[in-house]
């Protein structure tokens, strides 16, 4: 019987992710905890509680009391936000990854650990195409810098302690549930958002600067994937590169306006543009679709079909 510990489940990726475990593990075996207010579906239909993994001694204390077996830690300052606040950033990136493996190195009920990784821990000096799984990396960003150092820090605890942690350098992800906050890849959301909203949308990325994503729920597929595959079949113990498909401001606004005909995008490029320059165009995740029989199935036409649809649902509940 598994019993999973989910730290930022009001984010995101936690928000989908809750759902998405709680209909293989059972709406009680999945622990949802966060800083933050949770939404209904998930406060309502199985444990929510107020838990920040800053506190080391809460959280093992929780992770004891409520004999939590898996642990996945989603929580974490995103690159934009990180530049604002560089040293909390980093105290906050760093030391609630550091609880977290020490709480899994000392509870022998631990037997599993999630934490994502990013496409940020590439650099100006990795190549940009097909960025490959092992290269060159220098971040440039504090994010990316802790992600990287975090990813080390994985392979460390797995070599030293034999935890099994396991990882995902994610792209930009596109999900209509949870808006993200303070990423570099949070315009390809909301595009959709303002598309709907206001037929325009002010792009703080400019036109062409391609970047890797991925839909959520291939995400979603992706990270359950992982999890469930036999420890044995793992050939990466630092962070799989994983993408869906690569595409520019330009290219989704185009698609678009096959619903929304005279939707208008203008570019204000701002520091997070840097940012994005710094990052691959796209991802070579051929040993991650190796280790684990996987593949996403949304593209951006497919995306762009739920997206208008959900956030119009969405909006028209919040109007009515
Ligand atoms: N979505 C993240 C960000 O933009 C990248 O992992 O910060």
């Amino acid at each position: 019987m598994e019993r999973i510990l989910i730290v930022g489940a009001s984010g995101q990726i936690g928000s989908e992710l809750t759902l998405g475990l709680r209909s293989i593990y059972g709406n009680e075996n999945v622990y949802a905890t966060d800083v933050k207010e949770a939404p209904p579906d998930i406060k309502d239909k199985g444990p929510f509680q107020f838990l920040d993994v800053m506190d080391d001694k809460h959280l093992i204390h929780f992770v004891i009391r409520n004999k939590i077996t898996q642990i996945y830690h989603l929580a974490a300052v995103l690159s934009g936000n990180a530049e604002k606040l560089p040293t909390q950033a980093w105290h906050i990136n760093m030391n609630s990854l550091m609880n977290i493996l020490e709480v899994a190195k000392l509870v022998d009920e631990v037997k599993k650990v999630f934490w994502p990784s990013s496409i940020a821990v590439f650099g100006k000096s990795t190549p940009r195409k097909n960025s490959p799984q092992l290269s060159v990396m220098e971040p440039s960003t504090v994010y990316g810098i802790s992600k990287l150092a975090g990813e080390r820090w994985c392979e460390y605890y797995h070599k030293r302690y034999d935890l099994d942690i396991r990882s995902l350098r994610y792209p930009g992800l596109i999900s209509f549930k949870t808006e993200p906050g303070g990423g570099t890849t949070d315009w390809a959301v909301e595009i959709y958002y303002d598309a709907v909203k206001k037929g325009s949308y002010t792009c703080f990325i400019e036109a062409g600067r391609t970047m890797p994503m991925l839909f959520m729920h291939d995400a979603i597929q992706a990270t359950v994937k992982l999890m469930e595959t036999d420890r044995s079949k793992l050939t990466c113990h630092t962070s799989y590169n994983i993408t869906g498909f690569s595409i520019s401001p330009g290219q989704v606004a185009d698609d678009i306006g096959r619903y929304i005909p005279g939707f208008k995008i203008s570019y204000k490029p701002d520091f997070r543009n840097s940012i994005a320059e710094s990052w691959p165009h796209s991802i070579d995740d051929s040993l991650f679709r190796a280790d684990i029989d996987w593949k996403p199935v949304f593209d951006l036409k497919k995306i762009t079909d739920v997206m208008v649809e959900e956030v119009r649902k969405k909006l028209l509940k919040i109007t009515n």
